[in-house]
């Protein structure tokens, strides 16, 4: 039988996304809520091995559902890849009579919790926290949708320069191996091309399609690039290479880097976060332990962390379609 769980820990880890600190106040409140005491753990992993916690109550959690970023903040720790780094994180919890691990963030996070949870057995639940959208198990990762909204409201800015003097502008978006940031922020902020990894458009065609939207009265143009594009050069090359092979435009880049990453979340994502922080303490003290909450059917359901990790999220083959009738 489970041990009954009197005392939780919460951490972030990896990339910081919006709404992971509306997710740490659900998950504190919820304790709150039940009666169970709650600890913040300072950066990731990297505090879960210092024993650097800090004791959370209901109030304590005030005032950050709007904000960005995270106030435990965030680390990529390589101790904790170790077994050592392991050992020792473990003697801290049970030093601190924690009796279960809710961590946020993506892949990295979830792969770390799961070793822990194989190790010694200690009860852990995931939430997706990441804006790339590339965990299996939810429809929508906390951070993606505003993400979402950060970049349309770039490129719309962008496209002011671009149509003010007829420019062409490659436009970089984040997403390490997957398109799903570049797919929607380019049908919304209507991009005449869409570069993502699981698609490999080739050079040719790219220059043949944007010289088709040349001649059919287009005077500027956007295409935007997701980070992990396949298409064989980085962005830079890509505006050399279109450069010397189409005429009549002056091109241009723009890689939006971190700044996708931050800001207010949106409602949606609020709502997400609290939502996710309600189920992840709420299965653990059921007795369920090694999964991740996500948003599947506007349902909250539990995947276990190994499908979620190993699963590769697909492109929505319905957007692409959509994004090249759009196109036209
Ligand atoms: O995983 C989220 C992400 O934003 C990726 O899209 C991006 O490649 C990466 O983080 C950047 O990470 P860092 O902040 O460590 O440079």
């Amino acid at each position: 039988m489970s041990k009954v769980i009197k005392k939780l820990a919460v951490l972030t880890s990896g990339g910081d996304a919006p709404g992971m600190n509306a997710a740490i106040r659900s998950v504190v409140r919820t304790c709150a809520y039940h009666n169970i005491e709650c600890v913040g753990v300072q950066r990731g992993y990297e505090g879960l091995i210092d024993g650097d916690f800090k004791v959370m109550d209901a109030r304590s959690v005030r005032g950050i559902i709007n904000k960005g970023g995270t106030i435990l903040k965030s680390a990529r720790s390589a101790e904790f890849r170790t077994k050592e780094g392991r050992q020792k994180a473990f003697e801290m919890i049970s030093k601190a009579n924690i009796d279960g691990l809710v961590a946020i963030g993506g892949d990295g996070t979830f792969t770390g919790a799961m070793i822990f949870n194989e190790e010694f057995d200690f009860p852990v639940m995931g939430i997706p926290g990441t804006i790339d959208n590339d965990i299996v198990g939810t429809t929508h990762t906390l951070g993606f949708d505003t993400a979402l909204n950060t970049v349309v409201d770039a490129i719309d800015k962008i496209r002011d320069t671009a149509s003010s003097h007829d420019r062409l502008f490659f436009i970089e978006v984040m997403g390490r191996d997957v398109g799903h940031i570049a797919l929607n922020v380019g049908i919304a902020g209507g991009a005449e091309e869409i570069l993502i990894p699981e698609e490999d458009l080739g050079l040719d065609r790219l220059v043949e399609s944007l010289n088709r939207s040349r001649k059919s009265g287009k005077t500027s143009s956007i295409v935007v690039v997701a980070e992990g594009d396949k298409i064989g050069k980085n962005i830079f090359e890509l505006k050399d290479y279109v450069d010397q092979n189409m005429e009549g435009y002056d091109v241009r880049v723009s890689v939006l880097g971190h700044m996708q990453r931050g800001g207010a979340p949106s409602c949606f994502d609020r709502v997400l976060a609290s939502r996710m922080g309600v189920k992840a303490v709420e299965s653990l003290l059921e007795g369920k332990s090694n999964y991740m909450v996500g948003l599947i059917n506007s349902k909250m359901e539990l995947t276990p962390l190994e499908k979620a990790i190993k699963g590769k999220t697909k492109i929505n083959l319905e957007l692409l379609r959509v994004s090249d009738i759009m196109s036209i």
